[in-house]
């Protein structure tokens, strides 16, 4: 059993903030065992207390949808929509994982910028390779963070070097599969089909049957982009939309799923997503300079679906899930204004709630300090953010807006210390 005492902030609900100043938060096996603003409510009188005095004490960052692949991209090539950055940019570069070493050496790099922004989980799109698929979930077994980590299936439109037939993809999805067997692990395989464009009906299929056998996660793209929708539209004419076609594979909602972007998704397929229980992947920063659009996220909101937020490196530049809920309010307040303020703008509490609570929960009972949650967490020492009058809600806000990982300073997954040495970066 471990006590922290600190300036505790999560959110339960939608609009809400739980604020506990100077409260405690008491863990035991990993998980929160009671969280309570006073030490005699705590009920561990006898518990040891780790005081982080002044500090903030919030749960830690969920990136529900990022290419680990793309990361040597991140920040460059910016000038082209969806179809053409993925010919021109993105696949020559993925290309080169089938070469372990490099992939090795870009994924440590990935792995220890994630930590240092605070990101203890993550849903990740690797490549077709399955050495370097491997290689990537060992080190986040190694960094002790969690991670669904994804093969990318991939057999049409796609260059040879990124294509792989449907046999030799599923054995690699096997194989990993039984590797990383235990569903209680942290770094687990999510079935990945890249996306419709980039995989044949037997592909789909093949990857919706392994889902269903192995009871593992699904991800993929979903009507990000007006050219990629009607390219779908020719691809899978018997399906009533771009989710139905996912549908009929066993690709969407069968097992959990997320699904990146959604920013052209019409009632029809917001429904399919609603009833299936299909999360988006909201990623402002991706659909901002791909120039794929606005995601309608006060609507899905509204409509009852699930909406993480996700960095979507390279498509998005910043791998920060503290800077995605900026973004995500900023592209909010786009929406509100086009709308004749129809549309209510996201408030700071729903942003930290998407990218805490609601993120988390594609990984088990994570984002949160209610009881029975994993203790993943950030202990924050804003002290050169925040004049002296400012509340414990106007400090997490300004850290959230002008913030970064030099205010960081301990690090928690399910329990857990996470400390990554600086050769990571090399
Ligand atoms: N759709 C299919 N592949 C990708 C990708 O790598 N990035 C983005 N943003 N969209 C995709
Ligand atoms: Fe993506």
């Amino acid at each position: 059993m471990k006590v922290y005492k600190a300036h505790i902030v999560f959110t339960k609900e939608r609009q809400r903030f739980e604020v506990l100043e100077n409260g405690y938060v008491a863990v035991d096996n990993g998980r929160v065992c009671a969280v309570a603003a006073d030490l005699q409510s705590l009920g561990c009188p006898d518990a040891e207390v780790t005081d982080f005095g002044n500090r903030l004490l919030i749960p830690a960052m969920n990136d529900v949808h990022v290419h680990a692949a793309q990361y040597h991209n991140q920040g460059i090539a910016m000038d082209l929509e969806l179809l053409p950055w993925l010919d021109n940019y993105t696949f020559p570069e993925e290309s080169k994982f089938s070469d372990v070493d490099y992939a090795e050496r870009i994924y440590r790099r990935f792995i220890h910028h994630l930590w240092r922004v605070g990101t203890m989980r993550a849903t990740v799109f690797a490549t077709i390779h399955t050495a370097g698929t491997r290689r990537l979930m060992e080190l986040f077994g190694e960094a002790g963070m969690g991670a669904l980590v994804g093969k990318v299936a991939m057999d049409r439109n796609s260059p040879a070097t990124l294509s792989e037939p449907v046999g030799k993809a599923i054995e690699g999805m096997q194989q990993l599969a039984e590797a990383f067997a235990d569903p209680d692990g942290l770094v687990r395989p999510i079935v990945t089909p890249r996306f419709i464009p980039t995989c044949t009906p037997d592909m789909l299929r093949a990857c919706g049957e392994i889902a269903r056998r192995y009871h593992l996660p699904v991800q993929s793209h979903l009507s990000e982009n007006l050219s990629e929708v009607a390219l779908v539209r020719e691809l899978e004419p018997e399906s009533r939309g771009y989710g139905d076609a996912y549908n009929r594979y066993g690709l969407f909602g069968q097992t959990p799923t997320v699904m990146a972007h959604c920013v052209w998704s019409d009632a029809s397929e917001r429904a399919l997503m609603r009833q299936n229980g299909v999360m988006v992947a909201h990623c402002p920063t991706s659909n901002l300079n791909v120039s794929s659009g606005m995601a309608p996220v006060r609507t899905f909101l509204d409509e009852g679906i699930a909406v993480g937020l996700g960095s979507d490196i390279s498509g998005g530049h910043d791998l920060s899930i503290f800077r995605m809920m900026v973004y995500a309010i900023q592209v909010s307040k786009m929406h509100y204004q086009r709308s004749d303020h129809a549309m209510a703008f996201l408030s700071l509490a729903e942003a930290f709630w998407m990218a805490t609570k609601v993120g988390g929960s594609f990984f088990g009972k994570v984002g949160s300090f209610e009881q029975g949650y994993d203790f993943d967490a950030l202990v924050i020492d804003d002290h050169d953010l925040y004049p002296d009058d400012y509340s414990i809600l106007q400090r997490l806000e300004r850290f959230i807006y002008l913030g970064d990982d030099r205010q960081i300073v301990h690090r928690f997954c399910r329990g857990r210390e996470v400390v990554l040495p600086d050769q990571w970066r090399a």
